[in-house]
């Protein structure tokens, strides 16, 4: 393995204080220039369904959450979500939805299919664990990317967080999409219960063993309604891990594409998200979720934008990356990880 990305290494970056913790997000913050510009793209979400048959330990819509008003938006209301976002700034709309989503294969499938056709986004779809066929039917839809986070890459901790599920498994839809040339996306929480700073920078390292098109990591936030509800993130008192996590994300992927997650703004309120822009992120993806459902799709207590439509959602947006100096990538921002991929669309 190459020296310079060894576990020692990140685990000695992810402790670093001090004048070392200023050049650490200096050189992230370089590694991303270099690599991926100065360009932020914008990604809007469009949660189209809190439907979710699993039990996941720390989220806010598992399936024994009665507390939670369950939603599927109907196929012309995904469809008006698209087309509001068509000709503005974002140029890629991201479906992401519970585990068991509420729309049928074919269903979404004939939505990507519109959405391709009718307009000129980008696809993401974001819909759990999937069959093969199921991701190459999408695949064939027109779908360009899809997000799966593994969550944690500690097998242990993944069935004990996750269960009836393995890590195994999750992985193999990954590896599933990979085979199916479909952009993938995967990434962890930081902080959840039972994680130890040498999982963390395992976490990083399979993120680059996995040679991801785009890598979404954020901190595990407690809710309430959930099993974990009352145990505090581990880095609790310590959140500039958090933020150490993303500059040495960069730093072990410099050419995949980081978003600033909505979570850095529940720890941060207002700001969370920008410095992780300013080191190592490079996307943005506000919420385009109609502001009817947003309240119902809370995974984590404390989600910013919840009274917001998507205008002003994408605006707030727009300022922020202005105001770092960056400005708002035009064009899918595919992958650019390789030509094959790229060519989808663009
Ligand atoms: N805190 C932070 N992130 C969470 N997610 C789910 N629940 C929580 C929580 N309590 C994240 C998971 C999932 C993504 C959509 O949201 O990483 O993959």
């Amino acid at each position: 393995m190459n020296i310079e990305y060894t576990k020692e290494r990140a685990i000695r970056l992810l402790r670093v204080e001090g004048v070392d913790l200023e050049s650490l997000y200096r050189e992230a913050d370089s590694v991303r220039r270099k690599n991926m510009g100065d360009d932020v793209f914008i990604r809007g979400i469009v949660e189209f369904s809190n439907m979710c048959a699993n039990n996941c330990l720390y989220c806010g819509i598992r399936a024994s959450n009665k507390n939670v008003k369950r939603y599927t938006m109907g196929a012309d209301e995904i469809l008006d979500a698209a087309y509001a976002m068509a000709g503005s700034l974002q140029s890629t709309i991201v479906l992401q939805s519970g585990e068991t989503p509420g729309l049928k294969d074919e269903e979404l499938g004939e939505v990507i299919k519109r959405i391709k056709r009718e307009t000129t986004l980008a696809v993401t779809v974001s819909a759990g664990n999937r069959p093969y066929e199921t991701y190459r039917y999408w695949r064939e839809c027109g779908m360009d990317r899809y997000l799966l986070r593994f969550e944690t890459s500690d097998p242990a901790l993944y069935d004990k967080l996750h269960p009836g599920s393995t890590l195994a498994e999750r992985l193999k839809c990954l590896y599933s999409l990979q085979s199916l040339n479909v952009q993938t996306g995967s990434g962890f929480m930081i902080g959840v219960p039972g994680e130890t700073i040498e999982m963390l920078a395992d976490n990083i390292l399979l993120c680059r063993k996995l040679d991801l098109d785009m890598i979404g990591i954020g901190p595990y936030i407690p809710h309430p309604r959930t099993p974990l509800g009352n145990e505090k993130n581990v880095y609790n008192g310590n959140p500039e891990i958090f933020f150490k996590a993303v500059a040495v994300l960069r730093i072990f992927n410099p050419d995949a594409h980081i978003p600033a997650t909505t979570a850095f703004d529940a720890v941060f309120p207002g700001e969370g998200r920008n410095l992780a822009l300013q080191r190592g992120a490079n996307i943005f993806m506000p919420n385009n979720t109609p502001v009817a459902y947003r309240k119902d799709y809370l995974l984590y207590p404390g989600k910013p934008g919840v009274d917001e439509s998507p205008d002003q959602s994408l605006n707030a947006a727009v300022l922020r990356i202005e105001s770092l100096g960056r400005a708002v990538g035009k064009g899918p921002g595919h992958s650019i990880k390789s030509a094959d991929k790229c060519r989808i669309r663009s």
